[in-house]
């Protein structure tokens, strides 16, 4: 674990155009961030899919045309607090659907703390967590021949480069059986100076999310990242719906990390891709999907239209 940490460090930062993987940034202190960061006022992505998880419920369950008799299996790819989730689970276990939830996770922690959040607040749902790698678990999964709806949602996709998603795609697709859904939650393409603010908020807590990355490094591998010399600056184009997040050395400096016995040389200007959040269309998405066994069925828009719940369906 420590030793892919420290080699995807090593090849970051060892590249022409530096950069360090935006999955490093969720450990417990990069988690407490990210809530943080949801609960922004400049942050609309988590507000507007719990829009449509809350006032459009009905809806989703009728686009996944799911019967109420017929026992399905509802999995979630990285489920996190599930805010948004719950939601859906209330209707559909109110409504008394036959169905299993199966949050799949890297995080144990994470899914306990659901687990047992979930048992309190809707005992009636079945609730059996997966712990691991999304494939792996879903491979696993490929045996059962009840039909599938995953969940894959905040826009998570978004941190992908376009053909990562790809791939992704056509991987999420093989597990899956004729007639399954996913649900796919994706941030819209929209103008810079509502995206941006997203990512460069005034309380500068994105900022330290960023950041977090640099103290890790400090602190998992002897580093001595001086953080006063870099700066946060995020970057959004919105003919390519690509928003970017760098770290900028504010100076010519050298930074050694201890466990790699290495230094590394920053020019002033000289900047760190630290994350990618793509936001999507019709066509973007379209191009993801096309060579896959996906299809997209209709989109659910929240009521600012700024971001879309797809239902695809496997062909
Ligand atoms: C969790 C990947 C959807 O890209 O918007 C929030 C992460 N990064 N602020 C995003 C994030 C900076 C977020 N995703």
């Amino acid at each position: 674990m420590k030793d892919t940490f420290k080699n995807d460090i090593n090849i970051g930062l060892s590249a022409n155009e530096k950069s360090l993987p935006s999955k490093y940034f969720y450990d417990k202190i990069g988690d407490a961030l990210f809530v943080k960061i949801m609960n922004l006022p400049e942050y609309y992505l988590t507000k507007a899919e719990f829009d449509i998880f809350k006032n459009q419920t009905q809806d989703i369950i009728d686009t996944l045309k799911i019967a109420p008799d017929t026992y399905f299996e509802l999995i979630e790819l990285g489920a996190g607090d599930g805010t948004k989730t719950k939601e859906l689970l209330k209707v559909l276990s109110h409504k008394n659907y036959a169905f299993e939830y199966l949050p799949i996770d890297i995080s144990l922690n994470a899914l306990e703390q659901l687990e047992t959040r979930l048992s309190k607040e809707l005992p009636k749902v079945k609730v059996t967590k997966k712990q691991g790698d999304y494939f792996e678990v879903l491979e696993g999964l490929k045996n059962s021949h009840h039909p599938k709806v995953v969940l894959f949602l905040g826009s998570n996709i978004g941190n992908l480069g376009d053909a990562e998603a790809k791939t992704f795609i056509s991987n999420l697709s093989d597990a899956l059986n004729k007639n399954d859904k996913v649900l796919l939650g994706i941030d819209l393409i929209k103008p810079e100076h509502i995206v941006l603010p997203a990512y460069n908020d005034k309380a500068g807590v994105t900022k330290a999310f960023n950041f977090n990355l640099l103290h890790r490094i400090n602190s998992e591998l002897e580093a001595d990242f001086n953080l006063q010399q870099f700066s946060h600056t995020p970057e959004y184009s919105e003919n390519t719906g690509i928003a970017k997040s760098f770290i900028v050395s504010d100076k010519n400096q050298n930074v050694t990390i201890g466990a790699l016995n290495k230094t590394f040389q920053f020019k002033a200007g000289e900047k760190i891709h630290t994350e990618t959040s793509r936001k999507y269309n019709d066509d973007v998405l379209g191009s993801i999907l096309k060579n896959s066994d996906l299809s997209i069925v209709t989109k659910l828009l929240d009521s600012n239209k700024y971001f879309a719940d797809y239902i695809l369906e496997k062909r």
